[in-house]
């Protein structure tokens, strides 16, 4: 039985562009977990944020991966924070196969930097206080099936990584 292709790892890392070249490749649907969320609350994450709390986010977040892995296989982006939940950790391990898709911080910092859509970027935006956050979350995205260094590669050879492995 073919099972979901979930990808995951820190803000910056390509989940979601290397998910819609996989979901392209494989033609398999692509679902992104933040999209998700603000389609189905009409809102922007930094306003869910703001306006609600991050607490308030994770129950969305938990609720809309529960939903999505209900549905036929499919390649999952999910957030930087998704798998922290314990749940949503067993929950994917169950249903799928979970890439982490790793890079330093040094590189995720550069590339998320001038975001204006992700709150944490916002909230933790010097290199240092970026990297504690990361360093704090890495024993989290260990425990995923498949650890990809992709600091050097472009998303098209992250994908071609991903479908050599499956
Ligand atoms: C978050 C990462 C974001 C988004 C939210 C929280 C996190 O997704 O889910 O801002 O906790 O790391 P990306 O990893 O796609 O930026």
């Amino acid at each position: 039985m073919q099972r979901h292709i979930i990808l995951s790892g820190f803000m910056g890392s390509g989940k979601s562009t290397v998910g819609r070249i996989l979901s392209r490749r494989l033609s398999l649907p692509f679902h992104d977990v933040d999209d998700v969320i603000e389609k189905q609350t009409g809102m922007k994450i930094m306003d869910i944020f703001s306006q609600h709390s991050e607490a308030y986010f994770r129950e969305l977040e938990t609720r809309v991966l529960r939903d999505i892995l209900a549905t036929p296989p499919s390649v999952i982006a999910t957030g930087g924070g998704t798998l922290m939940e314990p749940e949503n950790l067993t929950l994917s391990k169950q249903q799928g196969v979970l890439f982490y898709l790793s890079a330093s911080a040094k590189t995720l910092h550069e590339r998320v930097r001038h975001s204006q859509h992700r709150p944490l970027v916002k909230k933790h935006s010097s290199l240092e206080a970026f990297a504690r956050l990361l360093e704090a979350r890495i024993p989290f995205y260990k425990k995923c099936d498949y650890i990809i260094d992709a600091d050097n590669m472009s998303p098209d050879e992250v994908a071609t990584y991903i479908q050599e492995i499956l």
